[in-house]
């Protein structure tokens, strides 16, 4: 394995393991790029439908956080033995839809059997090589933007303890559904390098790993950062999956918090998401036209922050600036 991945001369494999990224870029010719990816997890609401829906705009989102356009998947299914089979096609149904509606083609895919679900996409999309969006594309300068808010690791949590309340879940069900093609068509348009979609490692882990590979600071205003109706409610009640407490563990050296903080309001931008939103640097200069075309477009976006010379990630309660 070693031989493969260390010593493997492969010139148009634009983005691989050398710098883990959201998917794996493989370049066709100077105008094209294959994106390719594959991400699939045990169910996180109820509902087998949902379910099969999150699953697939979850798979999906990491072609979008290239920059990319997904055209095919196949799926990826463990589903137990004893399963009704009308749960698994709702499954299936909802994840073939979620396709559909982002314009991507199901050609197939393999199942096997296992004691809990698991359900997700290979997804393979094109980009313009020289236009995708990485997570080592951040300027000092530039803003930050996020397109779904935070919350839902708490609010899914709260649900298998039976603590959710029914319209903190809709809510949150709504936003895993949603597609991030819309964010990545903006990103698009206004040149954003730098991004990625905020999912299992929180929005500081997703930061951090940007300031990283960018070489820069990001700076995040809490106050800025949306949140969903009900994430303060479990947060206070420090109702966290044990992924929040692992990503504060794992990235907490590298974050400063500045001024007052609660350490449930901490906790919960450890919070691991599934099937976040992007988190894009815009350039400041194009900050302005960004937003006022999101809003037009019935796009979500949020400034969160900035970019700043300098390493690691530090939050403020507000400055945004
Ligand atoms: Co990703
Ligand atoms: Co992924």
């Amino acid at each position: 394995m070693k031989e493969v991945f260390q010593g493997f001369d492969a010139p148009d494999l634009l983005v691989g393991l050398g710098a883990p990224d959201d998917a794996a870029v493989w370049r066709l010719d100077d105008d094209r790029a294959l994106v390719v990816t594959t991400d699939f997890f045990t169910p996180v609401v109820d509902d087998p439908y949902d379910y099969g829906a999150i699953a697939a705009a979850n798979s999906l989102s990491d072609v979008y956080a290239m920059g990319g356009v997904p055209f095919l998947a196949l799926n990826v299914a463990a589903l137990p033995p004893d399963l009704p089979p009308e749960i698994s096609a709702e499954i299936l149904r909802g994840g073939a839809e979620k396709a559909r509606e982002a314009g991507v083609v199901v050609a197939g895919g393999h199942t096997v059997q296992d004691k809990e679900p698991k359900f997700g996409l290979i997804a393979l999309g094109f980009v313009d090589p020289r236009r995708a969006f990485t997570k080592a594309g951040l300027k000092v300068g530039d803003a930050l933007v996020l397109t779904k808010p935070l919350g839902f690791g708490v609010t899914t949590t709260a649900l298998k303890q039976d603590k959710v309340r029914p319209e903190d879940l809709a809510e949150v069900v709504g936003w895993m559904k949603r597609l991030n093609v819309g964010a990545a068509e903006l990103g698009r348009t206004f040149e954003v390098r730098g991004a990625t979609d905020v999912t299992g490692f929180s929005l500081l882990g997703h930061a951090q790993e940007m300031a990283a590979a960018s070489g820069v600071q990001v700076r995040i205003a809490f106050e800025a950062v949306p949140l969903t109706a009900g994430a303060t409610h479990y947060a206070r009640q420090y109702i966290f999956p044990g992924g929040a407490h692992d990503n504060r563990a794992h990235f907490g050296p590298q974050v400063t918090f500045e001024g007052q903080f609660e350490d449930w309001e901490q906790l919960l931008l450890f919070d691991p998401q599934t099937s976040g939103g992007l988190l894009l640097g815009v350039a400041a200069d194009r900050l302005g036209a960004f937003m006022a075309q999101a809003q037009a477009d019935g796009q979500a976006a949020w400034v969160v922050g900035g970019v700043e010379a300098g390493s690691g990630v530090r939050v403020a309660r507000d400055q945004v600036g």
